[in-house]
């Protein structure tokens, strides 16, 4: 046996442990020439915050933030006039605005941060704009709707010298944190692959929904913001814009930008080479678009990029929980070394390989006839001993029962905030992350493997693939990103 890896060791961070971080493939560096823009809060400044979009989780955000001393809950923003209501009597701040336009609010000079919690289609254009008015943003995943969006918030970020932190929350987990010094000690040996599965059953789908009038109180049109213009349905606005491609990429970019940032961050790679994905809309039978049964495989260079990586295979279904799924993989990320696997759920634990003689792995049925291989008397022994983590056992749902770690990466923001350290989740990160979740999806809908070069970051020799990296913004929006970019 080679080894055993003692979390302990080199374990470092744990809830409540909450200065800012190093980003996973850039040097830590001040965010910005603090001086320059907007404005800083010094360390014993309180923290004026503002809230854009009062839905699922910006409530959740907004309840984390009432907790804390040093944050004042200064504005709220809400497209739908009865969230608007029920958003502003929820700060208890009566002192607060309530603004059904974002520009507005970006005006108030107090409000230094603010949490963007609209859907995904918004998340790039109001953090760009956000970071034009001097603001430091904490943004949702997943970050964009398309590829270039990325680029260009991450351009802002850098232009205005702002902190933009993205929801991706699950990287401050300890388990994760130590699942990266696992892979990095190097027990599990060659690390040649990982796997995922997102499952659920929610057969036949949430129904068939006729276009209406918006529900009184809805402004639709800012709603949809950039998107272009479609008659309303219920299903294409208030949580369940997640099924149309106008507004998201599905379970790819809903659920798997929370994985494949884990995956990313645990492996320490900036991207894939090459990307392929089949699947569509099979089973279920209402009006949502996007798959409801997705597979994909993405190649990751490795270290040398001219030396072969791992592969990442992922599986997404939502019309069957899993019961021909095995086990292991339903449990969560499982990555597969010559030596080992480890599993990534609750926490991680390392499950040996067991090291065979190779020509004993060859099949004798009623023995080789003269000539050919001759099995040894070698025994099996494992490579490396089993070990799991020992520390809090699962991450947090929301808050409930493990580590809070919605609560850490806004400690992580309010803390970058002040010292102009780039945070964990940082916007880069969830620009490289989103891209993954892209390419995929880009993959399925053309029918075809992807190339994709994560140094230039951009699609190589298929054209079409590579104009579906971007998108035009719908007037006034897209006067709006172009001032903001300059
Ligand atoms: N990090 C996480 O664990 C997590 C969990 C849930 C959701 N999310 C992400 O959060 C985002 C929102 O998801 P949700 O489930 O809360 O959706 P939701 O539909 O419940 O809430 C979105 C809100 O944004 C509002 N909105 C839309 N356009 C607006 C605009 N221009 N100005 C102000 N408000 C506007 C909507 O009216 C709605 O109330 C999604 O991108 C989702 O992926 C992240």
């Amino acid at each position: 046996m080679s080894g055993n890896f003692n979390a302990a060791s080199g374990s470092g961070h744990r809830a409540g442990q909450d200065a800012c971080r190093e980003p996973v493939h850039s040097t830590r560096a001040p965010a910005m020439d603090a001086a320059s823009y907007g404005r800083v809060p010094g360390a014993n400044d309180r923290i004026g915050v503002g809230f854009i979009g009062f839905g699922l989780i910006g409530k959740q955000h907004v309840n984390d933030l009432k907790k804390r001393k040093d944050v004042d809950l200064l504005g709220i923003c809400e497209a739908d006039r009865p969230r608007l209501e029920e958003g502003l009597a929820y700060l208890e701040n009566a002192g607060a605005r309530g603004y059904g336009d974002f520009r507005q609010m970006l005006d108030d000079s107090d409000i230094h941060g603010v949490v963007i919690s609209t859907p995904d289609h918004w998340h790039a254009l109001q953090t760009i704009m956000a970071c034009q008015a001097g603001k430091d943003v904490y943004v949702e995943k997943p970050l964009t709707l398309f590829i270039d969006e990325g680029k260009w918030m991450v351009q802002a970020a850098r232009k205005y010298g702002r902190i933009v932190v993205v929801g991706t929350q699950r990287r401050h987990y300890s388990g994760v944190l130590d699942s990266r010094r696992v892979v990095q000690s190097g027990i599990l040996g060659k690390i040649h692959s990982v796997r995922w599965s997102a499952i659920r059953n929610i057969y036949p789908g949430f129904g068939l929904m006729p276009p209406s009038e918006p529900p009184a109180g809805m402004d639709y049109d800012m709603w949809l913001g950039p998107a272009e213009k479609k008659p309303y349905t219920a299903h294409r606005a208030l949580y369940h814009f997640r099924w149309f491609w106008d507004f998201s990429g599905g379970q790819m970019t809903n659920l798997g930008a929370h994985i494949i940032d884990q995956v990313m961050y645990v492996m320490q790679v900036r991207g894939p080479t090459m990307v392929s994905s089949v699947g569509g809309r099979y089973a279920l039978e209402d009006d949502g678009e996007t798959p409801d049964v997705q597979d994909t495989t993405w190649v990751f260079p490795g270290p040398d990029p001219s030396t072969p990586g791992f592969t990442m295979n992922a599986t997404i279904r939502e019309a069957n929980a899993g019961a021909s799924i095995p086990d292991a993989e339903k449990r969560g990320q499982l990555y597969l070394g010559t030596r080992g696997t480890m599993v990534l759920s609750g926490n991680w634990e390392v499950l040996p390989e067991v090291k065979v003689e190779p020509l004993n792995a060859i099949p004798s049925f009623s023995g080789q006839p003269v000539g050919g291989p001759v099995h040894t008397k070698a025994e099996p022994v494992p490579w490396i001993e089993p070990s799991k983590g020992t520390g809090v056992t699962a991450d947090a749902i929301y808050g409930v029962g493990g580590q809070d770690t919605l609560a850490m990466n806004k400690q992580d923001w309010l803390n970058c905030m002040r010292t102009r350290q780039r945070p964990l989740c940082d916007v880069e990160d969830g620009h490289r992350v989103a891209t993954a979740c892209h390419l995929a999806n880009l993959s399925l809908r053309l029918g075809r493997t992807i190339h994709w070069d994560p140094e230039q970051e951009r699609v190589t020799g298929d054209p079409e693939a590579a104009a579906m990296c971007v998108k035009e913004y719908r007037a006034p929006w897209d006067r709006a990103l172009k001032d903001a970019l300059g």
